[in-house]
């Protein structure tokens, strides 16, 4: 009789890993679910396929928005993922492995470009928690992210539903319009968990 083969335990899935975090630490990870399909694609559509455009992706988490934003890229372009949690940074790696992955944080981003030898970029798309964050530390981040976006370049971010009973929210957003000649709301996605929309502005004002 032949011996039943053992089955070798399942790697946990990139949502499985997500989930995991989001338990234990929910103002960081800021949500319960990985970033939807839908809205991921909605916020990658808005990278242009130009050769050599440099992408920075903002809270890559475990790689939902990195890997809508691989169909996207043009040639020589370069995608840096950045993320403070190595353990769901790692699953970025599957998702998507054109993209440069940098395990850090976003107050450090210019050190962080510089490390991927970039000392600007045409697109950076977020994930970030903002409205979890601590007022200063949101406006270093912005400011950073002003400073990092080429003139003519574009910022865009996960605002979760319904932003008007969250002050967090509503802070976040005078930063925004403080911060950019233009900010522009889409359309909610209601499917995703929570619902969000996406916020796109152009026009950084940098203050050195
Ligand atoms: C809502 S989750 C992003 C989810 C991601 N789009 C996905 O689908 O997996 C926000 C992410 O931002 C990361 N994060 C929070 N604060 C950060 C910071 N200061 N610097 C870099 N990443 C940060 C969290 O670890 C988390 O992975």
């Amino acid at each position: 009789m032949s011996t039943p083969r053992r089955q070798a335990p399942s790697r946990p899935t990139g949502r499985a890993i997500f989930l995991r975090r989001a338990l234990t630490d929910q103002a960081t990870i800021g949500a319960i679910a990985p970033t939807s399909t839908t809205l991921a694609t909605r916020q990658a559509a808005l990278i242009p396929a130009t050769a050599g455009l440099r992408v920075l992706e903002l809270g890559a988490g475990t790689g939902a928005i990195s890997a809508a934003i691989r169909p996207r890229l043009g040639p020589r372009a370069v995608h840096v993922a950045l993320e403070r949690d190595p353990t769901l940074l790692a699953a970025v790696a599957g998702a998507a492995p054109q993209a440069l992955r940098v395990v850090g944080d976003a107050a450090e981003l210019t050190a962080h470009l510089a490390g991927a030898g970039l000392d600007e970029v045409d697109v950076i798309v977020s994930s970030l928690p903002w409205s979890n964050f601590d007022p200063d530390f949101a406006r270093r981040v912005l400011s950073k992210v002003c400073s990092a976006l080429a003139p003519s370049g574009v910022f865009t971010t996960i605002a979760y539903r319904p932003s008007r009973l969250n002050p967090g929210s509503r802070r976040f957003r005078r930063l925004l319009d403080a911060s950019f000649t233009e900010v522009v709301p889409t359309a909610t996605t209601w499917a995703s968990l929570p619902p969000a929309r996406l916020l796109i502005c152009r026009g950084p004002r940098v203050r050195r």
